[in-house]
């Protein structure tokens, strides 16, 4: 026999509800107080209403993560399309001249060689490092579409970056074990992975969940030591170390490349930016007088680690380049940054010693594909069905 003394009535009211039932709505109260599926892979909120712009947020939110539309951070999808319309592949870039320097015997000096060595070392495995983070940590907690649009975008142009660096090991006949291990044998480069590394870390861990300020600070940390410190400071050193050889004819290949990662990195830097100054907008109790010295001092950690690799890469210096130019260099990118996210000035006032890496990012695709682009170059072949 069916026992009815637990069902809703055929017109339920308040009061027919029993005490037992009331209790135990009291007691999921709580759970529906917490933030809502931020993966967009929880149950479907059947009953849920429509999402309006108000209801999104760039972490914590508890609307539904898998609808785009409506837009609320138009300069998330701005990214997007401008990522999209720099599309380009390494294999478009022409390596005829790199391999002929390279094979010579005196077109390089054993410093150019030993600098251009290391710096492809850094990059190998850092765009992995950067990819990863963002697949695996900033990805599942930044709760807004439009960014994870953006993101899908950048992950797949790190994908890009490490088959540059594949492609270049591969033209020039480099060791790739030598290449890809740097960042576990270098200590100058490990030093510099093993801090961003540091504060990706916990938020990997697949029960970390932002919601109260120390977790939401942990964000954030992660956020300034991926965009502003790994993109926006370290990569910027390593473009100016190769463009400045490109700047004198030599590995103008990958000089080449280097300007189309340097106008992609150049995007995602400034989105890691928007982003951080977005989740302050809408969480003003976290940036603190302490946390903001927290990050000035992990700013200037990281002009040290880079200053270090600028020693153990150049350490005699070759023409117009030099360790203590990079690292004039670093204190004039660190102030920037810090001046884009809001902070104080970390180190005294210090001048561009390479103007014209603002020139290298005023790039003209379709100019310089025209000019070098690969005659034989097989794309159309892939397709073949045969
Ligand atoms: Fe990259
Ligand atoms: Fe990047």
């Amino acid at each position: 026999m069916l026992d009815w003394s637990d069902t809703e009535p055929a017109v339920a009211t308040v009061r027919s509800l029993a005490p037992r039932r009331q209790a135990v709505l009291a007691r999921l109260e709580p759970a529906r107080q917490e933030p809502a599926d931020q993966s967009g892979l929880g149950a479907i909120d059947r009953a849920g209403g429509r999402v309006s712009v108000d209801d999104k947020r760039m972490i914590n939110c508890r609307a539904d993560v898998n609808q785009l539309l409506p837009l609320k951070y138009r300069w998330a999808w701005e990214k997007y399309l401008s990522a999209c319309n720099n599309h380009w592949m390494p294999t478009e870039v022409s390596m005829q001249a790199d391999i002929a320097l390279w094979k010579s015997r005196d077109g390089l000096t054993d410093d150019e060689r030993r600098a251009i060595k290391r710096n492809l070392g850094f990059f190998a495995a850092s765009e992995s490092l950067v990819a990863n983070n963002i697949v695996l940590a900033i990805y599942r907690h930044l709760t807004n579409p439009e960014c994870r649009q953006y993101l899908l975008r950048q992950a797949f142009e790190e994908a890009v970056h490490t088959h540059t660096f594949q492609y270049v090991v591969e033209s020039l006949g480099l060791d790739e074990g030598e290449l890809f291990n740097m960042y576990r044998e270098v200590p100058s480069i490990t030093d510099k992975a093993a801090w961003a590394l540091k504060h990706t870390q916990h938020l990997d861990d697949p029960t970390f969940r932002t919601g109260t300020p120390e977790h939401d600070q942990a964000f954030l940390r992660d956020l300034v030591a991926f965009y502003v410190v790994f993109e926006g400071m370290w990569f910027y050193t390593g473009f100016a170390q190769i463009l400045s050889l490109g700047r004198r004819n030599k590995m103008v290949g990958i000089a080449e490349q280097y300007q189309y990662i340097l106008r992609d990195e150049s995007i995602h830097l400034n989105f890691g930016i928007d982003v951080i100054n977005q989740i302050k907008i809408e969480n003003p109790h976290l940036w603190t007088p302490d946390f903001q010295e927290e990050l000035r001092g992990m700013l200037r950690e990281a002009a040290e680690l880079e200053a270090a690799y600028g020693r153990d890469t150049m350490p005699r210096g070759f023409l117009g380049l030099n360790a203590a130019l990079c690292e004039q260099y670093m204190h004039f990118i660190t102030n920037r940054r810090c001046a884009q996210i809001g902070l104080p000035p970390v180190f005294a006032e210090a001048e561009n010693p390479f103007p014209w890496m603002s020139e290298a990012m005023d790039l003209k695709k379709e100019k310089n594909f025209f000019e070098t682009r690969v005659i034989e170059y097989q794309n159309g072949g892939a397709l073949s069905w045969d």
